[in-house]
């Protein structure tokens, strides 16, 4: 997919990132990884990486890591000699191949098996692969771009993920924020689609009405970006008004923040705090999840962790001496 439009935002948080963005496009970095919820902007950012590089006129080629077949992956990634003994005709010259000079963009990324992992590592490391059916070695000059909606360490502990490809991609990361920590940017966003969708769809649209404001600053958004963009295509295929307005909102979205689940992750809680705990128990279980959480987000840095959970430094590590953690 191609997107033409800018990153919208001018949160601290998302400027953040697009400083990011712009250090990181003209840095010569090979590997990079993107880690962001669904609907946060990870196809988009992975793309203006690539425009502001000097990769620029070279490929983009983005490929999603879920639908390559598992016996496949060599074949897709390193292509095949057309071949003596196969019965391959003609040479087939692989994603490795296209994205030379430029960028490949490997979305969701921990869904290679181990060994194309391995192989993915290998590739970062020698820069030079073998396509099938060869006995020569090929030179490639690409910037590997791996996203991912999962927190790779956990993914690492689990099993699922190599502990050192984790260690080549961590070396530089961009972390995209979920939408509702990013201020006011829900309301930017809006106008920025209200906009898109009165050009794509030849309508009138002019703004909401006042309560929608707090509506979109309350809600959860799980979605991210995403979410918020087909709320109002929806109401802009569905409603008539001028103007967009409570009664359009769906119900499911009204209902949560009723219920205030907005605000406490309902699921997510009685998860963690089960039914026979102490409240003690409970409390201190669930305040060394929520630190845990921010430290890997911010990929260990405690200062940064304690900026999302607005405590100071000091406070942060009070807090977790207090929790026996390291
Ligand atoms: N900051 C932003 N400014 C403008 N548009 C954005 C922004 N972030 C996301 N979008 C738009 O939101 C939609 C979702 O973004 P994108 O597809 O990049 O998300 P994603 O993180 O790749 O999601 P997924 O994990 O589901 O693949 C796209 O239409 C994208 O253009
Ligand atoms: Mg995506």
């Amino acid at each position: 997919m191609m997107y033409s439009h800018e990153i919208i935002g001018d949160s601290t948080a998302i400027l953040e990132v697009k400083k990011m963005v712009q250090r990181v496009a003209r840095s010569k970095a090979l590997a990079v990884l993107i880690y962001g919820e669904t609907g946060t902007g990870k196809g988009l950012i992975a793309e203006k990486l690539h425009q502001q590089s000097v990769r620029s006129q070279k490929p983009f080629i983005d490929v999603n890591c879920a639908s390559i077949p598992v016996d496949l992956f060599d074949q897709e990634f390193f292509g095949q000699e057309r071949g003596k003994l196969s019965n391959v005709l003609l040479r087939n010259n692989g994603l490795i191949n296209a994205a030379n000079g430029g960028t490949l963009f490997l979305d969701e990324v921990p869904e290679l098996n181990h060994l194309s992992q391995t192989k993915l590592l290998g590739l970062l490391d020698r820069r030079r692969f073998r396509r099938i059916g060869s006995v020569r070695d090929v030179e490639v000059d690409i910037r590997f771009i791996c996203a991912t909606n999962r927190i790779l360490f956990k993914e690492v502990k689990a099993g699922k993920f190599r502990n050192d490809l984790y260690f080549r991609l961590q070396v530089v990361s961009i972390n995209i924020p979920p939408l509702r920590e990013r201020g006011d940017d829900s309301l930017i966003l809006a106008e920025y689609f209200i906009k898109e969708f009165n050009r794509r769809y030849g309508r009138t649209v002019k703004g909401w009405e006042p309560s929608i404001s707090e509506i979109f600053r309350a809600y959860h958004w799980p979605g991210n970006v995403r979410e918020l963009e087909n709320l109002l295509e929806r109401i802009f295929v569905l409603e008539t008004d001028d103007q967009i307005l409570v009664k359009h909102i769906p119900p499911r979205i009204m209902r949560e923040l009723e219920s205030g689940a907005s605000l406490t992750h309902s699921n997510s809680l009685t998860e963690i705090i089960g039914v026979n705990k102490s409240f003690q128990d409970a409390t201190s279980e669930f305040q060394v999840k929520i630190i845990q959480n921010a430290l890997s987000l911010k990929n260990g840095k405690l200062s940064q962790a304690a900026d999302l959970l607005g405590l100071s430094r000091h406070a942060l590590r009070h807090q977790m001496n207090k929790l026996h953690m390291r």
